[in-house]
Formats: C-alpha cells, structure tokens, sequence
C-alpha cells in the first residue's frame, strides 16, 4: 500500500481521503496544512513541516482552487516530493482505454468513456460523464454533474461550474470558467468567464499564467 499524505484540511481534502481509503490501495498517514490550527484532522495527525516526512511518501493535493493548486505542487516538487498517485473512487466506471495522468482524482460514480485523456492534476468531481475521445487540460476542474459530450478538448486550467453541459466538438480554451448548469453550444476562448444556457461571454478573467 502505498503511504499517502492528502495536502489540504478542507471539505475537498476529507473528500478525498474517503476516496482514497475506499481505493484500498493507499494508507492515508495523515494530512498536510500549515494554516490548520489542530494536531488532528478527522482523526488522522495533520503535518505542518516538510522536514517530519518521508520523501518516500505519496502526495494528493486536495485543494479545489486551481492557482492555489498550481502553487502547492510546485511547492512540494521544490521539497523533493515528486510521488503524485491518480486516485480513482472504485464506484467510477473508467474504459480500459482512458488515459490518466499523475494527481488526477476521479470522484464517486463518474463516467469516463473511450479514448478519453485525463492530463495531470485534473479534477473530475462527483457523478460527472466524459464522453469519447474527449480531453480534460491539466489542473483543471470538474464539478459535481458535469456532462461532456465526445470529442471536446478541455485545455488547462479550466473550470467547469457544478452541472453544466459541454456539447460535442467543443474546444475550451485555457483558463476559463463555465457557470454552473451552463451549457456550452460554441468553442470558448481561454481566460474567460461564461454563463447561462446557452453560455455566454460574460467577462474576461485574468490571465492564469
Ligand atoms: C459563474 C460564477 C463563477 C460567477 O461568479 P461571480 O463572478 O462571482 O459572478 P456573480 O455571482 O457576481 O454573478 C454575476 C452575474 O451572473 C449571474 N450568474 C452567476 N452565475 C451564474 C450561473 N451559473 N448561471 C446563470 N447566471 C449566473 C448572476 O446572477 C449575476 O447576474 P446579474 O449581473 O444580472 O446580477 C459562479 O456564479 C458559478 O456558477 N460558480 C460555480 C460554482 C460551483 O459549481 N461550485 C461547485 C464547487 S465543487
């Protein structure tokens, strides 16, 4: 079993601890925070020092705002911890032909069909389809509910509020943000806010990188 520390004291950490518990191929040994204020989180000792931990350890970093995750990896990558597991919930139904890269986490009763790619530290929440062939960006994030038809590309850094809809051949450029129950009818370029059915520009968002 592998020894798996999850970065993050919040709702998404506990989350993810349940998921990884459930995989039953990692021993949860605790979590990392440095501004949690407690010894304990959910009964499991929280580490706030890099120099207590094992290299040997695994890292999942269980925080849902992208930019802060970004900053966190780097961080740990800076410390020499470079073990960064995919954690699958057993309840998801992946096809043998998906691809998934490093600290991808893919929550409870998802769906991710053929040819799918799901790049690193991407995050498919709760109950949310991936069609055929379709590709998720690194770090970006899926929320609860979300449905994405075949063929759509989902570049970096992108967020897709809880339920909205992606429909087939979509491109999604890199950091933008879907509200939640949008659905998307057109390709969106990057760094944008859109909403609504059908979704719409609403506002341009800063540049991520
Ligand atoms: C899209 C979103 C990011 C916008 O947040 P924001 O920039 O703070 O925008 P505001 O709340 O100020 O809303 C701006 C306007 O857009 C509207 N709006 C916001 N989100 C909307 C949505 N999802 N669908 C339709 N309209 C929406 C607001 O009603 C408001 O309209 P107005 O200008 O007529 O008053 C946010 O509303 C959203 O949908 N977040 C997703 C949350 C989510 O899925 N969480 C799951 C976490 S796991």
């Amino acid at each position: 079993m592998q020894q798996l520390i999850i970065y993050g004291c919040g709702g998404h950490g506990q989350e993810v601890a349940w998921i990884a518990e459930r995989t039953e191929q990692f021993n949860v040994i605790g979590f990392f925070d440095d501004f949690y204020q407690s010894d304990t989180y959910l009964g499991y000792p929280v580490f706030q020092d890099f120099s207590s931990i094992s290299k040997h350890n695994y890292f999942v970093v269980a925080l849902g705002d992208i930019d802060t995750r970004k900053k966190v990896i780097s961080t740990l990558i800076e410390n020499g911890f470079d073990k960064f597991p995919s954690i699958v919930d057993p309840s998801a139904i992946i096809s043998p032909t998906t691809i998934i890269e490093e600290g991808v986490v893919v929550f409870p009763k998802c769906v991710v069909s053929m040819n799918v790619k799901l790049k690193a530290f991407c995050n498919i929440n709760v109950g949310s389809t991936i069609s055929h062939r379709s590709i998720i960006g690194s770090y970006s994030n899926i929320c609860p509910g979300v449905d994405i038809c075949g063929d759509v590309s989902i570049e970096e850094d992108v967020f897709i509020g809880a339920g909205a809809t992606i429909i087939d051949h979509i491109c999604v450029g890199r950091g933008t943000s879907i509200g939640a129950g949008s659905v998307v009818m057109h390709n969106l370029i990057g760094n944008s806010l859109y909403i609504g059915v059908p979704a719409r520009f609403k506002k341009e968002l800063g540049g991520k990188q």
